[in-house]
């Protein structure tokens, strides 16, 4: 099979063809958008169903004291893709989206200015290791044999979300006709509590010291992992299908897995062409755990 039977190109873009409704597709310019929506922008395996857990954790109090069975896929459903067939309209405000769009496919009233819009970056070897163990997980994607081959298809954009470079050059250099906040992965991951902290005073949220405390505990990597309503065990297992027993969303949370995977080659490689890319994009990233 090739990579057609995967993706669905619409607009330039790539879409997971498994999961993808084309009439939903054609009407996203027109969604209609309220004032109150709140939408997580990421590209994929940069920390989506993290900020989808955090942002659940933030507005549902239900959630938090887990006295209700909602998934955070459900709490913050993918725009594009309604996996779960919701009738949006019927949903009270404020709604929280996810959504992996670049830039130009994002609804019209998107640019607007006035929707808050959290877009998390994470730096793109992490992303492309992620990506390759994901694509080995999940029947709706192309399996893959090796890094190598791995990277050449991630290099040439051809994957769900397309070139990781164009995404988020996108939504950067377009950011003043959004209310965007970037965020990055791995802050997240140095310090969660002032990510959550930052997060919260970007969407005017004040919550107690306790449920901040709260909210941090529940969306670490080991609380969400064994988490079925923050995990997407059961989605992977029962709604995509998985190709192994062990693989999984929270697969291991960490900065800097790409050392372990890429060869110096690979990685120069990888390097030139970021310089190259990101030239004129001054978005600091951190490749390293121990780098600041
Ligand atoms: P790894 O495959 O490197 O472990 P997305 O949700 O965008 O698909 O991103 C998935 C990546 O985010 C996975 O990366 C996953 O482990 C990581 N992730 C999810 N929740 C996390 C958390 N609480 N802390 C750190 N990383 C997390």
């Amino acid at each position: 099979m090739d990579e057609d039977t995967y993706l669905l190109n619409f607009k330039g873009y790539n879409f997971l063809r498994a999961l993808i409704d084309i009439d939903q597709l054609e009407s996203l310019d027109d969604f209609e958008i309220r004032d109150e929506d709140i939408f997580i922008i990421t590209y994929p395996k940069s920390g989506t169903i993290w900020t989808q857990q955090i942002l659940s954790l933030i507005y549902y109090e239900d959630h938090r004291n887990r006295t209700s069975q909602m998934d955070s896929l459900d709490r913050a459903p993918f725009l594009e893709y309604n996996i779960r067939k919701v009738d949006f309209s019927k949903r009270p405000s404020p709604r929280l989206f996810s959504s992996h769009l670049p830039y130009y496919l994002a609804p019209n009233a998107l640019k607007n200015n006035k929707n808050k819009i959290i877009y998390v970056y994470r730096n793109p070897k992490d992303v492309m290791i992620s990506y390759f163990h994901f694509s080995k997980l999940l029947v709706a994607l192309e399996d893959v044999d090796n890094i190598e081959q791995f990277m050449k298809r991630f290099l040439d954009g051809k994957v769900v979300g397309s070139l990781w470079f164009d995404h988020i050059r996108g939504w950067y250099e377009h950011r003043h006709s959004f209310n965007v906040l970037f965020m990055r992965y791995e802050d997240m991951k140095k310090d969660l509590r002032s990510s959550v902290l930052k997060i919260c005073s970007f969407l005017e949220k004040e919550l107690s010291d306790e449920a901040v405390d709260d909210v941090v505990r529940k969306a670490t990597f080991r609380n969400m992992k064994s988490d079925p309503q923050a995990n997407y065990d059961k989605f992977v297992r029962e709604e995509v299908g998985a190709r192994t027993e062990d693989g999984c969303f929270l697969r291991k949370g960490t900065i800097g897995d790409w050392k372990r995977h890429l060869t110096v080659e690979q990685s120069e490689m990888f390097d030139r062409i970021f310089q190259r890319k990101m030239k004129e994009i001054p978005l600091k990233f951190i490749w390293d755990v121990n780098e600041e």
